[in-house]
């Protein structure tokens, strides 16, 4: 039996920081060899919200260049760019005929970016989930890693795929395969420094509620050094009290490598004023590898645009396959 294949994407919008390393990239790292893995930018989906044309193309190659720096390997991982493989746009157009509307007017994400977005809501955002279900679809995937957040689109995908097969497939050949979440058993959820209840965000206006991996040394000392805290001496995991310190520890655990029963054990007594420096210590150096490796991506501009045709060619070869058999299925004839 192949590999099952897996698919994901991260959406180029700048500030890529702890939470999307350790929260989604780490983790399809860890398990590339495991998979047949399509990782793409989705710059399509970019758009949803008011954009920067000149900022676009950028953060699209600064994502294509961290995914290689972080340590994918192409000889697992695809990477691609949504918007160079066309079938992305062309299946959301068939998906969007066949997708009732209540069905995305309910979706969380929408109505919370909607409220965000006051009159300037565009028929693209409510369209998000479906361009993202074409984006599972087209490549027949097996697993996608997702988050507490895409949970719901994830589940919209399928609902779109197995409505497609009931219209239009045949009880015995599904047109469309249906994907299951990927979920791990660590879920690392990186949480804001500046509170830690809530998720560290791109959009967070803040700089200081986040570690980016693009930060220098000099940066991340200043945001640990001036992140929140509490008044309370040593150190401890899972204290719902105390959800800086466990934001902190667990940043600390996945940055080190080590278990959260040496964690534990290392920082119980420790108080604060000799837990920053450690932790500034090893986010320094555990980014260190990542940033020098994305430098020299960046400085080989040939090499990476021929990483990401390659990637466009293989990621094609799947999708339009895809797009083929659900015209097929559809009623759509067009003389070679
Ligand atoms: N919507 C995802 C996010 O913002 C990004 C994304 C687009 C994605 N298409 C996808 C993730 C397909 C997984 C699968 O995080």
């Amino acid at each position: 039996m192949g590999k099952q294949r897996v698919l994901s994407g991260v959406q180029p919008t700048g500030n890529y920081h702890l939470g999307n390393y350790l929260g989604a990239i780490r983790n399809w790292v860890e398990g590339q060899s495991e998979y047949e893995n399509y990782l793409f930018v989705a710059d399509l989906h970019a758009i949803t919200v008011p954009h920067d044309p000149t900022m676009l193309a950028s953060d699209t190659y600064t994502l294509a260049a961290l995914y290689l720096a972080c340590g994918l390997d192409l000889n697992h991982s695809t990477i691609f760019v949504q918007s160079h493989v066309s079938a992305h746009s062309e299946l959301t157009w068939l998906l969007n005929c066949i997708t009732p509307l209540n069905w995305l007017e309910d979706m969380i994400q929408f109505k919370e970016k909607a409220v965000k977005q006051g009159e300037n809501v565009s028929a693209g955002l409510l369209d998000y989930p479906v361009l993202m279900s074409s984006d599972i679809l087209l490549y027949q995937a097996d697993k996608v890693p997702v988050g507490e957040d895409q949970k719901q689109h994830l589940e919209l995908t399928r609902d779109i795929a197995a409505r497609l097969n009931h219209l239009f497939g045949k009880p015995d050949q599904p047109v469309l395969k249906l994907p299951d979440p990927l979920i791990r058993k660590e879920g690392a959820r990186v949480m804001s420094l500046a509170d830690g209840t809530r998720k560290m965000s791109k959009s967070d206006p803040s700089d200081l509620s986040r570690i980016n991996l693009l930060d220098t040394p000099e940066q991340i000392q200043y945001k640990i050094k001036r992140c929140k805290t509490d008044p309370i001496r040593g150190l401890t995991f899972d204290d719902p009290e105390r959800p800086e310190c466990n934001n902190l520890l667990t940043l600390y655990m996945l940055l080190s490598g080590k278990s959260k029963e040496a964690v534990t054990a290392e920082c119980q007594d420790m108080g604060w004023g000799q837990f920053k420096p450690l932790l500034t210590e090893t986010t320094i150096n555990a980014l260190k590898p990542i940033q020098e490796k994305y430098q020299a991506i960046m400085d080989d501009r040939s090499y990476l645009e021929s990483v990401l045709r390659d990637g466009r060619e293989k990621a094609q070869a799947i999708a339009n396959q895809t797009l083929a058999q659900v015209k097929a299925a559809l009623g759509y004839s067009m003389p070679l």
